[in-house]
């Protein structure tokens, strides 16, 4: 595996595997490799012929106050997990190498209100517009074929969508399963956070989405009467809910015609927030 740390000599590589005919899928990460993200470079294993990944902490989408100071940096076991499943390159660039304009640099990609101010967005200004940003500026550095998000952050994987449209930029978006613990818990390098009291609290959230899709299977169509319920029975054991949310996969209100759904949850215990997700079909 190789280690590149500067986007002219990442371009230079990747030219060369192109030139050679060779199809290049892409990871973008921001570290802390669990098997949610190993899961993604399998993935994106299956489907090229070389596989970059990006490890870069992204301050653009950090709010004041969020943790991007303590966001956990473990390059190294990064680095072991990445060569062990088969990774071509591995790309740690410095934030100069992003951004030229330092820790000062601004989001200069706006998401549309309808996919920026819902959900996570509505609770995190600005977030998706860094995402979207350093998003379009590591595909113009590694241009690749594919690029393999995860569906753990549906919100993301469709913005991601969008910015490709947006941008007419020709690379196929796969969106890979939320890889789990046994409990039903999402991996996140967020979870490490948990005190042991929360994290036996912790699996609930998927729990009460498990329970929302249930009973849509069943015939439900009260979908606020049902994400009330699950804000409800999560508050009383101690969470602070952010958004229980029943919406199209689109992420936009779920119609009387709807039946491709999402059923989403955003929640803290103490000061970690937690996010999970599932799609599930309507058939009424
Ligand atoms: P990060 O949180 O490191 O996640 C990198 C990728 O791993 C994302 O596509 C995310 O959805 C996926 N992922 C994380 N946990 C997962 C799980 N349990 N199952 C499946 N996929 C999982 O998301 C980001 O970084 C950043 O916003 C980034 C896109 C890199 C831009 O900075």
């Amino acid at each position: 595996m190789q280690h590149v740390q500067d986007k002219a000599s990442l371009s230079q590589l990747i030219a060369s595997w192109h030139d050679a005919g060779e199809t290049v899928a892409f990871v973008p990460t921001m570290g802390n490799l669990h098997e949610g993200h190993l899961g993604l470079v399998d993935e994106a294993r299956r489907r090229a012929d070389r596989v970059v990944v990006s490890i870069f902490v992204n301050p653009t989408q950090f709010g004041p106050g969020e943790d991007f100071d303590r966001y956990p940096r473990t390059e190294q076991q990064d680095c072991e997990k990445l060569a062990a499943r088969g990774t071509d390159l591995v790309y740690l660039p410095d934030v100069e190498d992003i951004y030229p304009e330092g820790m000062d640099a601004r989001p200069d990609i706006h998401v549309p209100a309808e996919l920026n101010n819902i959900l996570c967005g509505a609770a995190r200004p600005g977030h998706f517009d860094g995402v979207a940003t350093v998003v379009r500026r590591l595909f113009d550095v590694v241009q690749p074929d594919i690029a393999v998000f995860g569906n753990k952050d549906y919100q993301q994987l469709q913005i991601i969508h969008w910015l490709v449209a947006k941008q007419g930029m020709p690379i196929e978006i796969v969106g890979a399963p939320i890889v789990r613990e046994a409990d039903g818990l999402a991996m996140s390098s967020r979870n490490q956070y948990l005190s042991a009291d929360e994290r036996a609290l912790a699996p609930q959230l998927h729990i009460q989405l498990e329970k929302i899709v249930s009973a849509i299977g069943e015939g439900g169509r009260d979908f606020a009467a049902l994400s009330m319920q699950a804000r409800a029975e999560l508050e009383v054991v101690g969470w602070q809910v952010d958004y229980v949310s029943i919406l199209g996969r689109d992420l936009q209100p779920a119609t009387e015609n709807s039946h491709d759904l999402v059923v989403l949850g955003a929640a803290r215990l103490g000061q970690t927030r937690l996010i999970d997700n599932i799609e599930c079909h309507s058939g009424h």
